[in-house]
């Protein structure tokens, strides 16, 4: 008797580390096939993600005071998510997060031509990307796993990939981890697209939260914002958040970077190791006390302040207006089939590509 208490004792504390996850439907999209929205929630953190996209729909964690909020930029209705096509709200960006210049690159000699989106440049893998399919949902214990199968020649990438995004919660620690293999060789670079503003999404800018980048680099980019190969320290410029810095204190320095990013819009060098998890980023929010930390196997984190947003999309709670929210999206570096000294981001045939990255979420008081 003692035993089998002492053993069901052991099987609840176990399952009390996973957070509960259960699902429901969140409508259908013009072509008519169904969106299931999956809640994930552990005693200290709510977080939802849909099929569509596989992206984070919100995540719901206390202030200081255990006032709970909404931290992610998104929508309440499906219709919303469908008809913005621009900001990336909470989306796995594939098959190439960011920029590849003029959609173009060579591989085993031959030259590809990819669909093109902005500009010249192809972004966030074309334009009817990773964001706008609807992956297929599985729960696992703790979270769930999307699946999306990309047939050969899909927006120009060659070989049929097949993507697989996990979410899963465990106390106040989220981590996504992916995993991708192809029939041919073939390029990937996969990230998630969530805006934070950890006083609440709808309240206003991020400028006054603190941010700390664990990297002592930063990809420079010209004005098509594709990086131009050079590695620049960022010591003494409005790139340095080594030490922990308010966002708003250097945003609008006369500095060319800062102009062509219309503010930060780049991609940092992470100083730790690529491969093993490793900080990437540290936000901090003076007005609520919320922390987020960001862990990372990728060797770069492109750190957006929504310098593209201009207020033409609202949320349940208000307007998505300029830099109010931010993305710490952790990838390889931008445009890196067409830097042979960036980390490669080709896949063979008989490689998994494997990615991983965590964030937790804490108070300060
Ligand atoms: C890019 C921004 C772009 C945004 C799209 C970011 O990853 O770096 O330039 O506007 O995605 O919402």
């Amino acid at each position: 008797m003692r035993m089998l208490s002492v053993i069901l004792t052991m099987m609840t504390s176990v399952a009390a580390a996973h957070a509960a996850v259960s699902h429901a439907d969140f409508g259908k999209l013009p072509d008519g096939s169904p969106v299931t929205i999956y809640t994930l929630k552990s005693p200290q953190v709510e977080m939802r993600v849909m099929t569509f996209g596989a992206r984070v729909v919100s995540i719901t964690t206390p202030d200081r005071n255990g006032k709970q909020a909404d931290v992610v930029l998104g929508y309440d209705k499906l219709e919303d998510y469908v008809k913005d096509n621009k900001t990336y709200f909470g989306v796995v960006p594939g098959r190439y997060a960011n920029r590849v210049a003029n959609g173009k690159f060579t591989l085993d000699g031959k030259e590809y031509q990819l669909s093109v989106n902005e500009g010249t440049n192809t972004l966030h893998g074309g334009k009817d990307g990773f964001d706008r399919r609807n992956w297929t949902g599985k729960e696992i214990p703790g979270g769930v796993e999307f699946t999306l199968v990309s047939p050969d020649g899909d927006q120009g990438f060659p070989g049929k990939l097949t993507a697989h995004v996990r979410y899963t919660l465990q106390g106040n620690k989220v981590a996504i981890h992916y995993s991708a293999t192809t029939d041919k060789p073939t390029i990937v670079n996969l990230t998630n697209h969530t805006y934070f503003n950890l006083t609440g999404a709808g309240s206003g800018t991020i400028l006054n939260e603190k941010m700390t980048i664990y990297a002592d680099k930063m990809t420079p980019v010209d004005a098509k914002l594709i990086p131009t190969g050079e590695l620049k320290p960022v010591a003494g410029t409005p790139f340095d958040f080594r030490k922990a810095e308010t966002i708003g204190a250097r945003i609008n320095a006369d500095d060319e970077q800062l102009k062509l990013g219309k503010g930060y819009d780049h991609n940092w060098v992470l100083n730790g190791k690529m491969g093993t998890l490793h900080p990437a980023a540290r936000v901090q929010d003076p007005a609520s006390g919320r922390v987020l930390e960001e862990e990372t196997t990728e060797p770069g984190v492109q750190f957006y302040t929504g310098n593209f947003l201009d207020g033409s999309f609202s949320g349940p709670n208000g307007k998505y207006d300029f830099r109010t929210g931010l993305c710490l999206e952790t990838q390889h570096y931008p445009d890196s089939p067409n830097h042979s000294s960036f980390p490669s981001t080709e896949l063979k045939p008989g490689q998994t590509y494997s990615s991983e990255t965590t964030w937790t979420f804490s108070v300060e008081k």
